[in-house]
């Protein structure tokens, strides 16, 4: 089944860059491709002691093999972007598609100036949302008026649509959370662009009957930066003292927590169409899980909590992220009745 779209269920850092790491080294996919909003979203990776972070890459840098692919719906800053293809090296393997948008300074001005994106909202400050309003507007420039991106010039959804029919294997790497979706999210405290299963489809130029897979990520808790509701949250105090104290990969802010929420979980599979689950840290809630690989080796509450999971959505949990490095996780794909599969 060689297509699978990964998304988010809560509010963004799910740990999506982590089960993207893992499956592209473990499955050698011919392409991965990102979709989602832009340079918003921080995808973090570790692999032997290093720590990688991507914000307009896919999370599949490391793979030699792999094609990293950017599709026309996502935003791009070009200075972010090359920045990145020069510390991954991928000069040769890099595609963005001519139609991406662009962020210039006067994006990020309007995003950081005035009350309502930076207080109201708690935006990023990247520049995404006012880039998408000016596209919306259709006075923003696109990939390719920007000479400095000529080398990586091309069209993603042509190249993703010959290799599916050619039955290769493509990862879709979504971005933000379900929640934060324009559409379906807590509106206002949203991000400027709709950002599930359907939207990343539609980011990359890939129709729905293309997509084999659609695995949406949880974290063991749920966190959120920027404004917006939060059920059951808890204090900075309790988040410090249970080890869930998080700071946001692109703008350092502290992340609010509050326990997995399951019935935001099941809305989030509907809005979806997701087929599988990953969990990340579940380490972070059962310590003695750590570095665990098997499931029939995890701490028998941890176990409870993965089959409390699947007995509220119907769904497998097939990976489980029992560590920081992109190895430490539970891969039940094999065991699993309707395994995802790259
Ligand atoms: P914007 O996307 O920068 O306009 O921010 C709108 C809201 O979405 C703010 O609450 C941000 O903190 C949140 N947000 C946007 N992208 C991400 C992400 O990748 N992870 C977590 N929160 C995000
Ligand atoms: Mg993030």
């Amino acid at each position: 089944m060689p297509c699978l779209v990964i998304v988010g269920g809560f509010f963004g850092d799910e740990g999506k860059g982590k089960i993207v790491a893992y499956l592209t080294k473990k499955e050698n996919p011919v392409i991965a491709v990102r979709g989602g909003v832009g340079p918003n979203a921080g995808h973090t990776f570790c692999h032997e002691g290093k720590i990688y972070k991507v914000r307009m890459l896919p999370s599949a840098a490391l793979n030699s093999t792999t094609q990293l692919l950017v599709g026309a719906g996502v935003l791009v800053d070009p200075d972010i972007l090359l920045d990145e293809i020069k510390s991954f090296g991928v000069f040769d393997r890099t595609l963005i598609d001519s139609q991406c948008g662009i962020i210039e300074k006067a994006h990020i001005q309007r995003d950081i100036v005035g009350p309502h994106l930076k207080n109201k909202i708690g935006t990023t400050g990247t520049g995404t949302g006012p880039a998408n309003a000016d596209r919306a507007l259709r006075v923003l420039k696109v990939a390719k008026e920007i000479p400095e991106l000529t080398p990586f010039i091309g069209e993603v959804s042509d190249t993703v649509n010959t290799a599916l029919d050619k039955n290769e294997s493509v990862l879709v790497e979504g971005t933000q959370g379900t929640f934060l979706s324009l559409y379906h999210g807590s509106y206002p405290y949203v991000t400027s662009k709709d950002v599930t299963a359907s939207a990343i489809c539609s980011d990359v130029g890939l129709g729905p009957k293309k997509v084999d897979d659609v695995l949406i990520v949880f974290k063991a808790y749920v966190t959120r930066v920027g404004k917006g509701p939060l059920k059951d949250e808890i204090t900075s105090d309790v988040a410090k003292a249970r080890g869930w104290l998080e700071y946001g990969s692109v703008t350092g802010r502290q992340r609010r927590a509050s326990p997995f929420d399951p019935i935001l979980a099941k809305k989030a599979i509907r809005l979806n169409g997701a087929t599988q689950i990953a969990i990340t840290k579940l380490d972070i809630i059962f310590p003695n899980s750590a570095g665990v690989r098997e499931f029939s080796k995890l701490p028998r509450e941890a176990q409870n909590f993965v089959e409390d999971i699947e007995g509220e959505t119907g769904l497998a949990v097939t990976l489980i992220g029992t560590g920081a490095d992109l190895t430490q996780i539970v891969d039940r794909r094999d065991s699993s009745a309707s395994a995802v599969t790259l």
